[in-house]
C-alpha cells in the first residue's frame, strides 16, 4: 500500500492519510498541479493556504526563510506532534501553497505512516480530507463518505486525537495562537519563552489565519452549545453531554455521555457530527462546555463547534 501511495504522489496525485490529528489529503508540496488538484478536489477557496508536512525538523529551513529560536525550541518540544508553525516563507515556496501569504506553515505529525509517506515520496501539502465546509475525517470511511472511492486512503484506523493541530504565528517577541488546538497555550508559553497571545476574532479586521473566516466543520444537523440540560430530551436532538451525571432511567440512544472527558470527546465530535446525519436528527446540542476554561483542548473544541454554527 505504501509502495503505491508514493508512487501516486510522485505522479502528481492526490493521497489520503492518517495523521494523530485527522486524514490529510496528501500531494507533493513542491508540485503546483498536484496542489491546485487538492483545492480543486476539495473545492476549497485560493487564499485559505495549506499546511507543509514534514518528516524531519531540518527541512523547517527548506521552507522557512527564518527559523526563530524559538520556533526551534517549539519542533524540538512537540514534534512529532499536534502543533503548527507559521513562519516567513522562502522565495521558492509555491504561491498556491501559502494563498499568496508571506508565510507558510509547517508540521511533523505524529503518525508512523504519515511519516513513512513523507519521508519515502516528498514533503506534503495536507488540508483535511474532507470536502470544504464539512467536519474533518477522523476514520478512512469519512474520506470515502465525501470523495467516494476515487481516492487512495492509507488505513490507519481511527485518529488518536480528532481535532486539528494548533496554529501558532512565531515573531521574534511574541506568538499568536492561530487555530486552538490540543496544546495549552501556556505550555507553548513555557517552552518558547515568548508570551502567547490568542487571535479573538475581531469582523472588523481580516482574519491573520484565512481559514478562520470559513463555515466549517458543519453537520446538516443544526449545532447547538448549551449550558444546561434541557427539561425533557427531544427524539430529533442528538445529545453530546460534557460534565458528570447520571441517569435515573437507562441512558437513551440519543444521550452520549462524556462524564468532563474532553479528549474523549474531542477525539469523536467529528464523528460524532457525521453520525447524526447519516440518523438525521435535526440537531446536535453539546452541553457544559465551560467557556472560562483556557486550557487548549476547551478552546479548541468550542472554536470547531462555533465554525460549525457559523
Ligand atoms: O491537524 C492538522 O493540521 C490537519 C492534518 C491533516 O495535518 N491539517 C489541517 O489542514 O487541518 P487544513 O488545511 O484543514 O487547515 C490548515 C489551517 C487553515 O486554517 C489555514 O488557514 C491555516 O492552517 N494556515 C495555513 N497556512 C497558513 C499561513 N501561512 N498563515 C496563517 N494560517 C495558515
Ligand atoms: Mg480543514
Amino acid at each position: 500500500m505504501l509502495d503505491q501511495a508514493v508512487k501516486r504522489i510522485k505522479s502528481g496525485d492526490v493521497v489520503a492519510f492518517p495523521t494523530e490529528t485527522v486524514y490529510g489529503l496528501g500531494a507533493d508540496a513542491r508540485n503546483r498541479d498536484a496542489v491546485d488538484l487538492v483545492f480543486r478536489l476539495k473545492g476549497r477557496p485560493a487564499d485559505n493556504p495549506l499546511i507543509v508536512h514534514i518528516s524531519e525538523i531540518k527541512q523547517l529551513f527548506d521552507f522557512a526563510s527564518e527559523v526563530p529560536e524559538a520556533a526551534l525550541k517549539l519542533a524540538e518540544k512537540f514534534w512529532p506532534g499536534p502543533l503548527t508553525l507559521v513562519l516567513p516563507k522562502k522565495s521558492e515556496v509555491l504561491d498556491i501553497v501559502t494563498g499568496g501569504l508571506p508565510t507558510v506553515a509547517l508540521r511533523m505529525p505524529d503518525h508512523p505512516l504519515a511519516l513513512d509517506l513523507i519521508r519515502e515520496a516528498d514533503p506534503l501539502v495536507a488540508p483535511s480530507a474532507n470536502k470544504s465546509g464539512r467536519p474533518s475525517p477522523t476514520k478512512p470511511e469519512h474520506v470515502e463518505a465525501d470523495f467516494g472511492k476515487k481516492i487512495m486512503v492509507l488505513d490507519g484506523g481511527a485518529c488518536k486525537l480528532g481535532l486539528e493541530s494548533t496554529v501558532i504565528r512565531v515573531d521574534q517577541n511574541e506568538i499568536t495562537v492561530l487555530r486552538p488546538g490540543h496544546i495549552d497555550p501556556q505550555e507553548i508559553e513555557s517552552v518558547a519563552g515568548l508570551p502567547v497571545k490568542t487571535e479573538k476574532p475581531d469582523p472588523s479586521k481580516a482574519p491573520e489565519s484565512p481559514g478562520m473566516k470559513y463555515s466549517h466543520y458543519a453537520p446538516d444537523a443544526q449545532v447547538e452549545l448549551s449550558t444546561d440540560l434541557p427539561a425533557k430530551f427531544s427524539s430529533d436532538t442528538f445529545y453530546l453531554i460534557v460534565p458528570k451525571m447520571s441517569m435515573d432511567t437507562e441512558t437513551p440512544e440519543n444521550v452520549i455521555l462524556y462524564s468532563n472527558n474532553y479528549s474523549k470527546l474531542a477525539e469523536e465530535l467529528y464523528d460524532r457530527f457525521r453520525q447524526a446525519d447519516l440518523q438525521e436528527y435535526k440537531n446536535v446540542s453539546i452541553i457544559g462546555l465551560r467557556e472560562a476554561d483556557e486550557t487548549g483542548i476547551v478552546q479548541a473544541l468550542l472554536n470547531r463547534i462555533r465554525k460549525a454554527q457559523s
